[in-house]
């Protein structure tokens, strides 16, 4: 199968917002938020979603045998420092961590899982991360005397979650105390 990874824009909404309701119903317990509360997102709070240029989701499609329609199969997004909100940063500053850093997030990564285990959870990780390598948030350090680094929440009972994750460099971000079911994971980008 021929996959294909690219990053959305607002016009691209409907389909973005069914995939990650699709994510959130088939894989509840990999995500800290719930089908329940995005179902009843308004067409506002999704199309923000995808709105600034300093967040940004990508997807993974598959093109049918014939090669003529696309399904979209996996997503990620990361998120700048500009576009961090208080629920996010909360927990860190009460822990002290981060306050140095230009930080950024890594969230709902998903793969169909008819499609797992092609590396495409891989691929989408590295476009993110690639992403991060070479966005200019308005937040973040200019003369690069921060250390930029990446966070992202992972259930502790998410083997291939973490797995991933520790395939591509994070490790476990030990000055946050543990959570309740999920641990923050940590890159420091080059
Ligand atoms: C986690 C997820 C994105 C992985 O997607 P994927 O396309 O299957 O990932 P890859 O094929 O790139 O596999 C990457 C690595 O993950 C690990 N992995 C994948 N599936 C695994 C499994 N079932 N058990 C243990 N480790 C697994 C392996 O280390 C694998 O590396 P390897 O192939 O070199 O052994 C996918 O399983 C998923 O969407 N899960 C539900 C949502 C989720 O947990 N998201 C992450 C939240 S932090």
């Amino acid at each position: 199968m021929v996959y294909k990874l690219f990053p959305i824009t607002e016009p691209d909404v409907e389909k973005y917002k069914a995939l990650r309701l699709t994510s959130l119903k088939i894989d509840p317990a990999s995500f800290s938020s719930t089908y329940e509360r995005e179902i009843a997102f308004t067409p506002e709070i999704w199309a923000q979603r995808l709105a600034s240029r300093f967040k940004r989701t990508f997807i993974a499609s598959v093109k049918d045998e014939g090669g003529i329609s696309e399904t979209w199969v996996g997503m990620i997004s990361v998120l700048g420092p500009s576009e961090l909100i208080p629920a996010t940063l909360e927990p860190l500053e009460r822990a002290g961590v981060g306050a140095d850093w230009d930080m950024y997030f890594v969230a709902g990564l998903w793969v169909h899982p008819e499609h797992r285990g092609r590396s495409l959870g891989t691929r989408l990780m590295k476009e993110g991360l690639e992403w991060v390598r070479i966005n200019m948030d308005p937040k973040s350090d200019s003369e690069g005397k921060r250390d930029r680094m990446i966070l992202l929440l992972v259930g502790n009972d998410n083997a291939s979650g973490g797995a991933l994750h520790q395939k591509l460099g994070f490790t476990n971000l030990t000055s946050m105390p543990p959570g309740e079911g999920n641990s923050y994971m940590s890159l420091k980008v080059a």
